[in-house]
C-alpha cells in the first residue's frame, strides 16, 4: 500500500518505484516497526488523541500481524515501498479504517530512525555476547599455554621470548576495549526519537516519555531536527565493527602465518580448514583469510555511510535510506566472522615444541645477555655493544649464544661467570620478566584474573540492558 498519492495525478514510473523502495533491506525490522507502532498506538489512546477503543483495536491488530509474520502466515510483500508502509497497509487491510489512525502525530522519518535504533540495540547486545564468547575461548587457550614459550617479534624479526598465553592475552585486551566501545555506542543511541515527526514534532498532546518507557529507552531525544537527521549511531556502530574486524584480521593474519610449514606453530582443525582442488597435500586456512578479507568489506560499509552523510543538509533526506544496507551488511559480516573465528581458535592445536624451538633460534635472549652485564655494573650501552659482537661471532660460527663456552664468553668480557647460562635460559628470560603486563607466568596469571573479572563485569552490564 502507498502511504501517499493524494497530490499525484500520475502513477510513479515503475523503475522509480523499484529505485525508491527499501523493503528488501528494511523488512528485517518488521518486529521493531510493530513494537514501535504498538507503543505509539497505546500512547495515542492514553492521551485521547484517538479513541481508546480504536487504539485497542490497532494494538490487537498489530499483535496478530506480528504473530502471523513470525509463524509464516503473513509474507512480507516486497512490492511495498518499505516496511513501514507494509505494516500500516496490512493493519488497515486486517482491521479496517481504524488502522488509518495509527500514523497520527508520526512520520516515517521519526519511525525509521526509531526502528533502526531498536534493531541496533538488540544487535549490539548480540554482538557483545559474541565478543565475550571469543574472550572466553582466548582465556581457555591462554590458561593452557601459560608456560608455552614462543618468540615475540618486532618488525617480523625475532625479538624476545614470550609465551603463547601472553600473546593471546594481548588480543583479549583489544576485545575488552571493543566491548567497552560497543556498550558506549549503545549508551549514546539509547535516546528515543519518536514524536519528532517529519522534522518539527506535531500539534498533538503526545507523551514521548511514555513511548520511550514502553520501548525500553533510557531517555528521549532533545531536538526533533536532530532526531530525524542523526545517523551518528549507525556510523559509530560501523566504526566499532570496523575496529573489531581489524583486530580479528590481525589475529587471522598471525594464524595464517603460524599455520605455514615455515612456522608450524599451530595446526588448524580439519573442520576449520579447506583443501585444494588440484594440490592434494594442501590444508588451507580459508576461515582466517576470509575474516581478513571481509574486514575490507566492513570498512567499506563505514565509508559508505560517512560519505552518504557528509553533505546532507538538515533534516531528513532520502539519501539516508542507504544507511541500513551498510549497517546490516556489517553486522551480518562481523557476526559470522566472529562466530566462525571462535570455532577455529577453539579447535586449533598448539605445537608447543616448535614454538619453543622458534624462540631458541634467532638470538631472542640477546637482551638478557646485555641485562646480565648491566646487573653486574656495566652500562647498558656498553653491554649492548658487547652483545652485538657476541651475536656477530655466533652468526659467523652458526651458534646460539647458549652454545658458547665459558672461555668464549670471557673473550668478550671478563665479567661473565658460570651463572650466565642460567640467566639466558629461555625459561629464565620469560620468568624474570615479572613486570606488571609482562610474559612471566606470575604476570600472565594476573592478566588472566583481570580478564576473568572483566568478562564477569561485562556480562553483568549487558544483563542490565534492555
Ligand atoms: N524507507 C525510508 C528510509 O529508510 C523511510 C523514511 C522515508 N521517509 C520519507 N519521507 N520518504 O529512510
Amino acid at each position: 500500500m502507498k502511504l501517499w498519492g493524494g497530490r499525484f495525478e500520475k502513477g510513479v514510473n515503475s523503475l522509480v518505484n523499484d529505485f525508491n523502495s527499501s523493503i528488501r533491506v528494511d523488512s528485517r525490522m518488521y518486529k521493531e516497526d510493530i513494537l514501535g507502532s504498538l507503543a505509539h498506538a497505546n500512547m495515542l489512546g492514553k492521551q485521547d488523541i484517538i479513541p481508546e477503543e480504536d487504539s485497542l483495536k490497532i494494538i490487537a491488530g498489530l499483535k496478530s500481524i506480528l504473530e502471523r509474520i513470525e509463524n509464516g502466515v503473513i509474507k512480507i510483500d516486497e512490492s511495498s515501498e518499505d516496511i513501514h508502509s507494509f505494516v500500516e497497509g496490512t493493519l488497515t487491510y486486517y482491521i479496517g479504517d481504524e488502522g488509518k489512525k495509527l500514523h497520527t502525530g508520526r512520520s516515517r522519518n521519526d519511525q525509521v530512525t526509531l526502528d533502526t535504533k531498536l534493531y541496533l540495540k538488540g544487535a549490539l547486545i548480540e554482538l557483545s555476547k559474541d565478543v565475550i564468547n571469543l574472550q572466553e575461548v582466548i582465556y581457555k587457550k591462554a590458561e593452557e599455554n601459560v608456560t608455552t614459550i614462543m618468540p615475540g617479534y618486532t618488525h617480523m624479526q625475532k625479538a624476545q621470548p614470550i609465551t603463547f598465553a601472553h600473546h593471546l592475552l594481548a588480543y583479549a585486551e583489544m576485545f575488552k576495549r571493543d566491548l567497552s566501545r560497543i556498550l558506549d555506542c549503545y549508551k549514546r543511541l539509547d535516546e528515543m526519537p519518536l514524536g519528532s515527526g517529519a522534522l518539527a514534532t506535531s500539534t498533538y498532546n503526545i507523551d514521548r516519555n511514555m513511548v520511550a518507557k514502553e520501548l525500553g529507552f533510557s531517555s528521549i531525544t532533545n531536538n526533533s531536527l536532530d532526531s530525524v537527521s542523526d545517523r551518528d549511531y549507525a556510523i559509530e556502530a560501523l566504526s566499532v565493527l570496523s575496529i573489531i574486524m581489524m583486530h580479528l584480521s590481525r589475529f587471522s593474519e598471525e594464524i595464517i602465518l603460524w599455520a605455514t610449514n615455515e612456522f608450524s606453530f599451530i595446526e588448524l582443525s580439519d573442520e576449520y580448514s579447506t583443501g585444494s582442488s588440484i594440490m592434494p597435500q594442501k590444508k588451507n586456512p580459508d576461515v582466517a583469510e576470509l575474516v581478513r578479507g571481509k574486514t575490507g568489506r566492513v570498512y567499506g560499509d563505514l565509508m559508505t555511510l560517512l560519505t552518504v552523510m557528509k553533505g546532507l543538509p538538515l533534516a531528513y533526506n532520502k539519501d539516508m535510506q542507504e544507511d541500513k544496507e551498510a549497517l546490516f551488511d556489517a553486522l551480518d559480516t562481523a557476526n559470522l566472522s566472529i562466530k566462525t573465528f571462535i570455532g577455529m581458535l577453539d579447535t586449533l592445536k598448539v605445537n608447543k615444541n616448535n614454538m619453543k624451538k622458534g624462540a631458541a633460534l634467532g638470538f631472542t635472549n640477546a637482551t638478557d645477555v646485555a641485562d646480565y652485564l648491566v646487573k653486574k655494573g656495566v652500562a647498558f650501552r656498553v653491554a649492548h655493544e658487547i652483545v652485538g659482537e657476541i651475536v656477530l661471532y655466533c652468526i659467523k660460527k652458526n651458534l646460539a649464544i647458549d652454545d658458547l663456552s665459558m672461555e668464549e664468553f670471557k673473550n668478550f668480557s671478563k665479567i661473565f661467570e658460570e651463572d650466565i647460562y642460567a640467566a639466558i635460559d629461555l625459561v629464565t628470560c620469560v620468568e624474570e620478566r615479572k613486570v606488571f603486563g609482562g610474559p612471566s607466568s606470575s604476570s600472565v596469571r594476573i592478566q588472566l584474573d583481570l580478564l576473568k573479572e572483566s568478562i564477569k563485569n561485562t556480562k553483568e552490564a549487558i544483563a542490565c540492558l534492555k
